[in-house]
């Protein structure tokens, strides 16, 4: 028998391409891969790569640099690309970086196998496709392995609504959602694998709609399908536009009890103004009647939400308006980012904010944010919270998990299993977790 090839997957960016890194390494598995944590000894090392912003698209140039040094050491290494990255810029990384074997898409990672049995005759892969077949279904049934408690399952890709900033509608294409009988088997056959809450993935997840028995399904019919499945214990969702929280959702986040109640809903500006230039569809205040209809279902429900300072033309009044609408949510998390320019989108030709002011912006923002996160999860302490158990903690004796809230959370001396949902009351709230005693 001949020694498994080795590979090594960085992931950067969303939990979608956590995901699909995860399904590219069991496509590679039939090709004799097994993964490996060390790029070093890697036959092949792969770059799940994120777009969204400069930034993040720049990283993946100076990693790639990095790996001159291991492709002259062992000239059988393969190096590949994939990722939005790979289908933004496509052949321009192998002329940008000649190390590259292999640039594969979002949408063709399901040809990897063969592709990569290409790179091993010498040739050079590329595939930016948006192939009519299902990637899903032509990949690789999976491997029967024993899975951590929780897993993500990507049920919709790509995105309609054209914000001016984002490249998504351009790298993950039109939206598409699966068909459901497709996820139930998915989500079945991680459950018998061990998996306990699974969190369904979307670029646009709430705008679900994939073919069913009886017609299509909405994102909460799913939801009150995957609800049927013995052993699964909990359901998330990510990530929402606040145009498709449809009444059955709102509704189920009151009635699911396997939904847990965190909603992930970005609203990017409090500024009418701007959110009118980022195409948003939808105003400060409507997106507050919003929040207001989704607490009144399910009043402990825990908020979080993406917010992009600097759009160009904001002005320092719009900025106050996103402030003010942080004050008035009350955020248990929040994401935020410097606008970032990205060639092609409607953004990038208008007049932008001083780099500067950005920076000045962002930081008053986070400083907001830091305080709202800190007071939600301050809030905490003494009350009985959920925790499924994911992993042991850093100290002897010691387990973590999340809560219900998706707050990190450890508990000393706990006699309990991955895997397990124990409730824990919370006795401290550190700064990025809670800790708490078994009740
Ligand atoms: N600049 C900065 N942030 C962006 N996002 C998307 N595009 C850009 C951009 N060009 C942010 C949005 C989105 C999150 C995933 O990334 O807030 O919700
Ligand atoms: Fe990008 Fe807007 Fe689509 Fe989200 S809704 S993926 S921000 S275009």
């Amino acid at each position: 028998m001949t020694a498994p090839k080795k590979l090594f997957i960085k992931t950067y960016g969303c939990q979608m391409n956590v995901y699909d890194s995860e399904r590219m390494a069991e496509a590679l598995g039939g090709q004799g891969y097994i993964e490996t944590q060390n790029a070093d000894d890697a036959d092949m090392i792969l770059l799940n790569t994120c777009h969204i912003r400069e930034k993040a698209a720049e990283k993946v140039y100076s990693e790639l640099g990095r790996f001159k040094g291991l492709k002259a050491e062992n000239p059988d290494l393969k190096i590949g690309v994939a990722g939005c990255v790979a289908q933004a810029e496509g052949e321009e990384i192998m002329r940008r970086q000649p190390l590259v074997d292999l640039v594969v898409g979002p949408q063709s990672y399901h040809r990897l196998p063969e592709m990569e049995a290409r790179t091993r005759t010498g040739e050079k892969a590329l595939d930016t496709d948006f192939p009519e077949e299902d990637k899903f279904e032509k990949l690789k049934s999976w491997p029967k392995a024993a899975r951590g408690p929780t897993a993500f399952l990507t049920v919709q890709e790509g995105c309609d609504k054209f914000c001016a900033f984002c490249v998504v509608p351009y790298t993950r294409g039109a939206e598409v959602s699966r068909p459901a009988d497709r996820i139930l088997t998915e989500a079945r056959d991680l459950v018998e694998r061990g998996v306990r809450e699974i969190t369904l993935l979307g670029q646009n997840v709430n705008a679900y709609h994939g073919a069913g028995p009886g017609g299509d399904l909405t994102l909460a019919q799913l939801i009150w399908e995957l609800d049927k499945i013995d052993g699964l214990a909990r359901i998330r969702f990510t990530t929402s536009h606040p145009n498709d929280m449809a009444d059955d959702l709102i509704e189920a986040h009151g009635t699911c009890s396997k939904l847990m109640p965190y909603l992930h809903l970005p609203v990017q500006s409090g500024s009418d103004h701007i959110l009118k230039r980022m195409n948003r569809s939808h105003t400060a205040d409507s997106y507050l009647r919003l929040i207001e209809r989704i607490r009144t279902a399910r009043p402990d429900i825990l908020l979080s939400g993406d917010f992009i300072v600097g759009f160009p033309e904001e002005t320092e009044a719009d900025f106050q308006a996103t402030l003010d609408l942080i004050e008035e949510v009350g955020y248990g998390y929040a994401y935020s980012f410097k606008y970032s320019t990205r060639p092609g989108t409607p953004a990038a030709e208008r007049p932008q904010v001083e780099e500067d002011v950005k920076s000045d912006r962002l930081q008053r923002l986070q400083a907001l944010i830091t305080h709202q996160q800190r007071a939600v999860q301050d809030s905490m302490i003494d009350k009985e919270i959920s925790v499924l158990f994911e992993k042991p903690g850093r100290q002897e004796g010691q387990m973590g998990g999340k809560s219900e809230y998706l707050h990190a959370v450890h508990v000393a001396n706990a006699k309990v299993n991955v895997g397990d949902i124990r409730k824990v009351r919370v006795i401290g709230s550190g700064t990025n977790s809670l800790s708490g005693k078994l009740v």
